[in-house]
């Protein structure tokens, strides 16, 4: 199901997943500010709704569509990119974003919450790209710069370094970055760019809707950074793309100190761990 207003318009399209909520929402009007026309997809249509009127109302010359779609259906990914390709029939930009958080221990955590969280954080992503493809390379053909489409993946700082009681979320991101390694490569002579941006706490509704029990411990997302401010991140990426940007200094601290010496990490997290037991 999906809601249009009609007008021609030669503006670059973004496709953003999950753009009901936190770092999403915020993507979307980025890039609307920015000068595209904007395709927003989550579960939640209401939210979509909401937010493609409020962003009409702003950016009155933009194309806004809210497209209904769960990513871990590819029935459901089918239909949202027919959608595009009948309305737009290209695309210049899409942001992998939709996903959900996972704590708990791997003894704890029941194996089809694994599943559903791969099922969502790497194959949604999966989906989505490859059914994205034909329409990226229409935008290509459009264009003359180095980069004629771009792929930005929402990983996370944890899609470097892993910790205790966030396996399963962790695992999803690590395999986020490995499928962008080599898709990078794949897309290289075709002229996609696919860059991953490595966000910390943010505060969007992350946490509620992660499944099992924070860890005390854990930095609540009330102290994290503003959704807009990794939307802002992710834009960039778009224009300018970059295999990985990290985004908080304990994030690039983090990952400079897992390259240097794991070891002194495992013992810093570990200290936490127990703190949490
Ligand atoms: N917040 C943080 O601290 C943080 C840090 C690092 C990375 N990230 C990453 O940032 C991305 C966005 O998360 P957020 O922080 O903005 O959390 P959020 O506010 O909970 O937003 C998550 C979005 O994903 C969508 N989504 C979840 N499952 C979906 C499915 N099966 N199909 C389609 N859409 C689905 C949700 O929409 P519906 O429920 O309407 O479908 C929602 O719009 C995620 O990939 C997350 O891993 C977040």
């Amino acid at each position: 199901m999906s809601t249009t207003i009609n007008s021609t318009s030669s503006a670059p399209v973004v496709l953003v997943t999950g753009a009901s909520s936190g770092i999403g929402a915020a993507t979307a009007e980025v890039f609307a500010a920015a000068g595209y026309d904007v395709v927003l997809a989550a579960r939640r249509l209401n939210r979509l709704t909401d937010l493609s009127d409020n962003l009409r109302c702003k950016y009155p010359t933009r194309r806004v569509v809210s497209i209904e779609c769960d990513v871990n259906s590819d029935l459901s990914v089918d239909a949202l990119f027919k959608t595009i390709s009948s309305d737009f029939g290209k695309l210049n930009v899409l942001v992998n974003n939709a996903g959900f958080g996972v704590y708990g221990t791997v003894e704890t955590t029941p194996i089809s919450v694994f599943q559903q969280n791969m099922d969502t954080n790497y194959l949604g992503v999966i989906r989505c790209t490859q059914a994205a493809l034909p329409l990226l390379r229409k935008a290509v053909a459009g264009s003359t710069c180095r980069w004629g489409a771009s792929i930005v993946m929402v990983s996370s700082i944890v899609g470097r370094r892993s910790m205790p009681q966030l396996s399963s979320y962790s695992a999803t991101k690590f395999a986020l970055e490995a499928l962008s390694e080599a898709l990078r490569l794949e897309l290289w002579d075709d002229r996609i760019a696919v860059s991953v941006v490595n966000p910390g706490a943010t505060r969007t509704e992350f946490g509620d809707s992660a499944k099992g029990n924070r860890p005390g411990t854990f930095l609540s997302f009330e102290h994290g950074m503003p959704s807009e401010t990794v939307a802002k991140i992710i834009l960039n990426a778009a224009r300018s793309p970059k295999r990985n940007t990290y985004l908080t200094l304990a994030g690039k601290i983090g990952v400079f100190v897992q390259w240097l010496s794991p070891k002194l990490l495992d013992m810093v997290l570990l200290r936490t761990f127990r703190k949490s037991k």
